[in-house]
This record gives structure tokens, C-alpha cells and sequence, in this order.
């Protein structure tokens, strides 16, 4: 499994400090959570603080993009060479185009699907993506609850990307847990996000190793 821990949970007044720890405690992506306060009710950072972000990493960057204009966002973000854009698919009318743009770019392209988006959503789109991430809460806020109905999803999601296109990665973001990471697994998930578990803990190295089964 690996992880993504998502900086929304860092301490933004020392973040270059929190972003190295996660680094050296052997984080494999450092999740970066983008909001406009249209899309979802919050808003978080753009591209100022991302470049920060992206100077003291030593692991490449998940960007997750919670935006209403997706394609003004991925030209903002593209400079910072991020490994990943993920976007959402409830919020695109043409989700084929903007993956071959993020290619275009250089970029790995994902599409995040809301909790009551089905995996189906994705299956013409999934040749040609690298990743498909699963929310399991709703977007907007860390420290939420995990919603259950992500385990038969992602099974599902696995079956058809073993179809359709095996290395398409499956990630999970939102509540996850030691209490749910070996369910995540099971079901197929490569890649989990994990954000007040991560920076909650004393040890972020442990808790880090608690979700690398
Ligand atoms: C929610 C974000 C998540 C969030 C996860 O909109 O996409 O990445 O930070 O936080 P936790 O792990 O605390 O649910
Ligand atoms: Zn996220």
C-alpha cells in the first residue's frame, strides 16, 4: 500500500517542517488539497504555497483539485511538476480532453469520484488514466468520518479497471485508518490518503508504517 498523506492536516505554520517530516518518516506522495470555496465549502492554497510545498518535498506531489474550473487550475498547477492531477468528474464536461491535456503536460491524470459516483463513471475513460480516486467522505474537510460504502466500490472499480487497464492505480481519500486500511487492501486499493491519521499521531513514521501493509 502506498501512502499519501494530505498536508490539509499539517500545521500551516510550520508547514515546511511538517512536509519534511512526512518526507523522511517514508510517505510515497504528499496530497495536496486544492479548493476554490466553489466546488466544495471550503479554500484552501494555490499556487504560491504549492511551490513552497513543492521546494522542500523530497516525494512527488498528488495534487487533488476541488475546483470548478478544472482546466485553469491544471495550467496554474502544471509548472510545479506535480506526478499527479486528479480531478472530479462531477465537475467536468469533458473528461476525456482534459486527461489528454495533463498528459500533454507531462503529468499523470487521475478523476476523483464522489461518495455517490459509481465506478461506472469511469470505465470508457479508464484506458487512458492513471489513477482513479475514490472519496470516502465527502470532499471539503479532513478529520471526517469514513464512509463504508468505499470497500464494495473499489471492488467493483477494481474488476473493471483489471478489464479495461491493470495499472490504473485506485486511491482512497478521507477517514482512513488503521481500523480500515486491511479492508482497503482486500478490496483492491493501491494508494490511500490519509490525513488526520497521519498528523494526529505522536509518530508519523507510525503511523505512516500502521497503513504500509
Ligand atoms: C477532503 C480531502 C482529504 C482530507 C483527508 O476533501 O480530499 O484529502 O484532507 O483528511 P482525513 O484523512 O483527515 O480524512
Ligand atoms: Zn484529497
Amino acid at each position: 500500500m502506498k501512502i499519501a498523506p494530505s498536508i490539509l492536516s499539517a500545521d500551516f505554520g510550520n508547514l515546511e517542517r511538517d512536509v519534511k517530516a512526512i518526507c523522511d518518516a517514508g510517505c510515497d506522495l504528499v496530497h495536496i488539497d486544492v479548493m476554490d470555496g466553489h466546488f466544495v465549502p471550503n479554500l484552501t492554497i494555490g499556487p504560491v504555497v504549492v511551490s513552497s510545498v513543492a521546494k522542500c518535498a523530497t516525494k512527488p506531489l498528488d495534487i487533488h483539485l476541488m475546483v470548478e474550473n478544472n482546466t485553469f487550475f491544471v495550467e496554474l498547477f502544471a509548472p510545479l511538476k506535480p506526478e499527479y492531477i486528479t480531478f472530479h468528474i462531477e465537475e467536468e464536461k469533458h473528461p476525456h480532453r482534459l486527461i489528454q491535456k495533463i498528459k500533454s503536460l507531462g503529468i499523470k491524470a487521475g478523476i476523483v469520484l464522489n461518495p455517490h459516483t459509481p465506478p461506472e463513471a469511469v470505465e470508457f475513460l479508464l484506458q487512458d488514466l492513471d489513477m482513479v480516486l475514490l472519496m470516502s467522505v465527502n470532499p471539503g474537510f479532513g478529520g471526517q468520518s469514513f464512509i463504508e460504502s468505499v470497500i464494495p466500490k473499489a471492488k467493483r472499480l477494481d474488476a473493471l479497471r483489471k478489464k479495461y487497464n491493470p495499472k490504473c492505480l485506485i486511491e482512497v481519500d478521507g477517514g482512513v485508518s488503521n481500523k480500515n486500511i486491511e479492508a482497503l487492501k482486500d478490496a483492491g486499493v493501491d494508494v490511500v490518503v490519509a490525513g488526520s491519521y497521519v498528523f494526529n499521531h505522536a509518530s508519523k513514521k507510525e503511523a505512516i508504517e500502521s497503513l504500509q501493509i
